[in-house]
């Protein structure tokens, strides 16, 4: 056999792999057995440069949100990659079109974190309109308090309207959570879903600026796109009920951040709940003064079943394609289609 038969027989047995972060134990173990793995073994993100010299080679990668996958990247893996298999829904660090095009794989993990990430919304919910964080704040400081018919009055959850911007899989979840609690629901999206669950939610469809008039409470679910960059700016936030509160559990850019802090500011909405932020780790200094928002870091899928379900799930994309099998939740199957080789 030839050296470079060899290399390609021992790269088939064990395939090299980068894993770009510490992933949940029984994860890890199930890449290790099978795999050459180079693993940034931190909770930290991977550096730029660290991540570009560590994917040369590889033919799979497992990526998080917060690194970028883009021709850089491709470039830097070289023409052997054939799969990156992100840990994440969301998948806007992907550049799907510039995986597609070099025949990559591409892949997430949709499904495994949507209970999760609705109870997450629905906790921000409950949280921003009964001023939950506020009060804890407040017993904190040591303040003297007695109870009082006028202390620290919020808003009713149950049978108020619900909007929901984003009526996917996490949206729909969260209307059956609202239902429990007796609201109405509406929402707004590009694509009407099947009228069978329209009608199992009691959920209407509204224009997005007659939802945001309309509802109680908005949560936002969409996917961070050009289209939903700021979606939520000052003129919307300002069509918005003063009783209303405002929930994002999706990409911290569908809302103007500068912006949802003046509104909360000048009392222009009641309250907001955020669970992800513009410009990530920072946060917008004015929305850190705001009593009103109740901001929590990124912990929208963060339960251990989740975040263990999730990387397993990534795993199993990314043997899919190590073994020549069509990913279980690929975002270009275009790819798989016109047929990748196996390594
Ligand atoms: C996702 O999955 O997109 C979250 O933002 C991270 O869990």
């Amino acid at each position: 056999m030839s050296a470079d038969a060899a290399m390609s027989a021992d790269a088939a047995a064990r395939p090299p792999v980068l894993v770009a972060r510490r992933l949940p134990e029984g994860a890890l173990e199930r890449i290790a057995a099978r795999c050459d793995m180079t693993l940034h073994d931190s909770q930290d993100v991977m550096p730029r440069d660290a991540l570009l010299a560590a994917v040369a080679g590889k033919l799979g990668a497992i990526t998080f949100f917060t690194d970028r996958v883009d021709d850089e990247f491709l470039d830097a893996a070289g023409p052997q990659l054939k799969v990156v298999a992100n840990f994440a829904v969301g998948f806007d660090n992907i550049d799907v079109d510039a995986c597609t095009r070099r025949g990559v794989l591409a892949a997430n993990t949709p499904d495994v974190l949507t209970e999760t990430t609705a109870d997450t919304a629905f906790a921000l919910l409950m949280a921003a309109a009964r001023r939950v964080a506020e009060g804890d704040r407040f017993i904190r400081a040591r303040e003297p308090w007695i109870w009082g018919p006028l202390m620290m009055l919020g808003r009713d959850v149950h049978h108020a309207t619900l909007g929901i911007v984003g009526f996917g899989r996490i949206g729909q979840a969260l209307a059956r959570r609202g239902l429990g609690f007796g609201m109405r629901i509406i929402y707004h999206d590009m694509y009407r879903p099947k009228p069978e669950v329209e009608a199992a939610l009691n959920a209407e469809y509204r224009d997005l600026d007659d939802l945001l008039a309309e509802a109680d409470f908005v949560s936002l679910h969409t996917n961070l796109t050009p289209q939903t960059r700021h979606l939520i700016n000052a003129e919307r936030l300002a069509t918005m009920k003063p009783t209303a509160v405002l929930v994002n559990t999706s990409r911290g850019p569908v809302i103007d951040e500068a912006a949802l802090a003046r509104a909360l500011h000048d009392g222009q909405i009641f309250a907001a709940g955020l669970d992800v932020f513009e410009r990530e780790p920072e946060v917008h200094p004015d929305l850190l003064t705001c009593d009103n928002a109740v901001l929590i870091p990124h912990l929208g899928s963060a339960t251990v079943q989740t975040r263990l379900d999730m990387a397993n799930l990534a795993v199993d994309n990314l043997f899919a394609a190590l073994d020549g099998r069509r990913p279980p939740t690929l975002l270009n199957p275009e790819v798989w289609e016109r047929g990748v080789p196996v390594p």
